[in-house]
């Protein structure tokens, strides 16, 4: 864990992230990749008994409606994509991955829908292949917690240039545990970052706050113990 300056305050004088209870994250993003390959295969199983919730509750409140031009970072098998491909048949849908594995599961699935229109890319959510200002929806599930605190402001950044002005931002994260019990993961985490596949508890509101963004909702949610944020803000015009 870096403590280095940050203990509790920061050398800039705002309370650190340690201080808020997160972790910072021990798997590089160069291995991110080759770890996600790997559990590509049984990823559904995990993101269908814990996460299942947050991610439909995501998809109520982006609010899709069809015509819009929607990019999902970090798309995974494709268990949100598949659904708002579903409610955006005539926009523009392009999910993003690191991991070809991921994107490979996240192809078989989609391929069963017809008359619709996305592609499946690999990339990274640090410079991301899609033109600046022409987002409606940028959507990102569980990829802030795989992320180093001090890499999270360039991500952000790269989330604002792709947004349009006044465009939806829709996050869910893994998130600090608001009960002892579901702190679990955290210490699994502690004792060994891969078994959670890399991911630890991040709160990322006030983040969006300082990089321009309007949240306009922040929710808990718990399931299996696990916890996670579903956050709804929007680039301010
Ligand atoms: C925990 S999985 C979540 C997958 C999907 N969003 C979901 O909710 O089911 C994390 C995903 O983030 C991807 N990922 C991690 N860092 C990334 C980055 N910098 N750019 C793009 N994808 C990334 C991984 O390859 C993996 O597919």
């Amino acid at each position: 864990m870096k403590l280095s300056c940050c203990s509790v305050f920061c050398c800039s004088g705002t309370v650190s992230p340690y201080a808020k209870g997160m972790l910072d994250a021990r798997i590089s993003q160069d291995q991110i990749g080759s770890v996600y390959d790997r559990l590509s295969s049984i990823y559904d199983i995990w993101g269908n008994l814990a996460e299942s919730r947050a991610r439909h509750r995501a998809i109520e409140l982006a609010e899709i409606e069809d015509g819009q031009r929607i990019v999902e970072v970090a798309v995974g098998t494709g268990l949100a994509f598949n659904e708002i491909v579903k409610r955006n048949p005539n926009g523009r849908n392009t999910g993003i991955d690191l991991s070809a594995g991921m994107l490979e599961k996240a192809k078989n699935r989609l391929k069963k829908l017809s008359g619709v229109h996305y592609d499946l890319t690999i990339g990274t959510a640090f410079d991301l292949p899609v033109e600046t200002g022409c987002a409606d929806l940028l959507v990102n599930n569980y990829m802030f917690d795989l992320i180093p605190y001090d890499d999270m402001d360039r991500v952000l950044a790269e989330f604002r240039r792709v947004l349009k002005s006044g465009g939806r931002l829709i996050l869910v994260n893994m998130t600090v545990g608001e009960s002892l019990p579901s702190r679990l993961y955290d210490f699994v985490y502690r004792l060994s970052p891969k078994t959670m596949g890399g991911c630890r508890g991040v709160r990322l509101a006030d983040k969006l706050k300082q990089h321009g963004f309007t949240v306009e909702v922040r929710e808990y949610h718990q399931q299996m113990l696990f916890p996670s944020e579903v956050i709804l803000a929007h680039k301010a015009r």
